[in-house]
């Protein structure tokens, strides 16, 4: 058979919320035409993130049934640790409430002021927990993923000249580790081959330089390398994983996205050294290491779903979903980073509105006209996002590209859910001319795109 069906079947329903037009022109003035203010009760297509949105199975709903909720050493606890044990082969495995946390105690305790780490893409909250100590963070994207059209396969990997020119710049001593990030979500939720990952691997290990892993998407990158990276083909994809992990030092994750889970995230290593560092922080500000901020329930469904996401299966129809959308908006010409990511679909905002300067906020456009038109909630990733504000004379930095984000929850809408998203889309890119420029007129210090303000602007 040549048509890929969702490997599940549905249990329980939850009811869409449909609105009418009027209603959602004036909730986006309310919300200040910032989309992270709507209620959710009044988006009828979520794909703000796929970040935690996942629908559980019924294995994951059975196993929280059994969470120990003991304060230490619950047989949750066990179970979250061999499971990730059985991943990653790492030594040392400590549970956090989500990915972010991880990064925290990672940033608290490894980093000091004036310190670099590169990554291929930093997300938004690594590179504010880096910046938050002090340390710098460094973006080395591969020549090959700047190009948003081209077909190359592994637009994600990190750029091997550009690691070995930086610690020349910077000196190995004062880049305290490095990061690759699986799959590249900022740059398209683009993958990173195993060959990258050696690679990379190997230009640090001759300076003595720890790699780890920002793994929130480790199960979807394995997808690909399995499809597409020469002598994969034949391997499952949690023996995939576990080379992927073999090669790093350590690794952060949110379970929220591979978990298959609502919440959860974890950091694991193999140095005893950092282990007792971050054992030492994580029992002040997320709790005792056996739990780490999660109730047993919640160590449990990970546990399940980190092994569900391995599920060739459930890859080929996660996979498959993405490509359907994808190769729709294509041939309607709506302009995409392709080939398109794992998780997500990133319309080029600033080619759907070549009438608009970065300065205009393309995307903020086109995520408010989504919402105007069907209810559909997107995400910016561009200059709102990425860009750095104005600040001490020096003019506000855009974003290299103007991105809007189509995340996909996991095992959550159907093919005709996304058939309504196609033809919402369509609509828009037909009165493209419509979309208005925007205006920040109220923004917060740092991570400015949850909670600024913004206003049309009419020059
Ligand atoms: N790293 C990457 C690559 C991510 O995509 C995210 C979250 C995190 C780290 C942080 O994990 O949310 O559990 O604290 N990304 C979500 C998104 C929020 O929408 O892409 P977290």
């Amino acid at each position: 058979m040549h048509t890929i069906i969702e490997p599940f079947r549905i249990k329980m329903t939850e009811a869409l919320p449909i609105t009418a037009r009027v209603e959602r022109q004036r909730l986006l003035e309310a919300a200040q035409y910032n989309v992270f203010l709507l209620d959710a009760e009044h988006v009828t297509i979520d794909l703000l993130t796929d970040s935690g949105t996942g629908a559980m199975s019924d294995r994951q709903w059975a196993a929280m049934m059994i969470g120990d909720e003991s304060y230490a050493g619950s047989s949750s606890w066990r179970r979250f640790e061999k499971a990730v044990r059985d991943i990653t082969g790492f030594r040392h495995v400590f549970p956090t409430h989500q990915g972010r946390a991880a990064e925290r105690v990672l940033a608290a305790t490894r980093l000091r002021p004036g310190n670099v780490v590169p990554n291929n893409s930093h997300f938004d909250t690594t590179r504010a927990n880096i910046e938050y100590v002090g340390a710098k963070a460094i973006d080395l994207l591969a020549p090959e993923a700047r190009n948003l059209c081209s077909e190359d396969r592994f637009k994600g990997n990190l750029d091997l000249a550009g690691l070995e020119r930086l610690i020349q710049a910077e000196g190995a001593e004062n880049i305290p580790f490095c990061m690759i990030t699986v799959t590249n979500n900022t740059a398209g939720g683009q993958p990173v081959s195993m060959q990258n990952i050696k690679s990379v691997k190997q230009i640090l290990q001759r300076r003595a330089i720890p790699l780890v892993i920002d793994a929130c998407r480790f199960a979807e990158n394995a997808f690909f390398i399995n499809q597409h990276e020469p002598g994969y083909s034949d391997r499952d994809l949690l023996e995939i994983a576990q080379e992927m992990f073999s090669l790093a030092d350590a690794a952060t994750m949110s379970a929220k996205k591979d978990g298959l889970a609502n919440i959860g995230g974890f950091f694991a290593c193999n140095d005893d050294y950092w282990a007792e560092d971050f054992r030492n922080l994580l029992i002040l500000t997320e709790g005792f290491p056996t739990y780490g901020g999660l109730a047993g329930r919640d160590l449990e469904a990970v546990a399940v779903g980190l092994m569900e996401a391995l599920e060739i299966n459930y890859q080929r129809y996660r996979h498959a979903t993405v490509e359907y959308v994808a190769e729709r908006l294509l041939a309607r010409n709506i302009p995409l980073v392709r080939p398109p990511g794992g998780h997500a679909v990133f319309i080029d905002a600033a080619a759907f509105c070549p009438h608009l300067t970065s300065s205009d906020y393309p995307g903020i456009g086109l995520v408010n006209a989504l919402y105007l038109e069907g209810g559909v909630r997107a995400v910016e990733l561009g200059s709102v996002m990425f860009g750095r504000p104005a600040s001490e004379g020096v003019g506000e930095m855009p974003a290299p590209h103007e991105l809007v984000r189509l995340a996909f929850p996991r095992r959550v809408y159907t093919q005709s859910h996304f058939d309504y998203v196609i033809e919402v889309l369509e609509s828009v890119h037909r009165n493209r001319d419509a979309i208005r420029p925007f205006r920040i007129i109220r923004q917060p210090p740092f991570l400015r795109h949850f909670t600024a303000h913004f206003a049309i602007a009419d020059n």
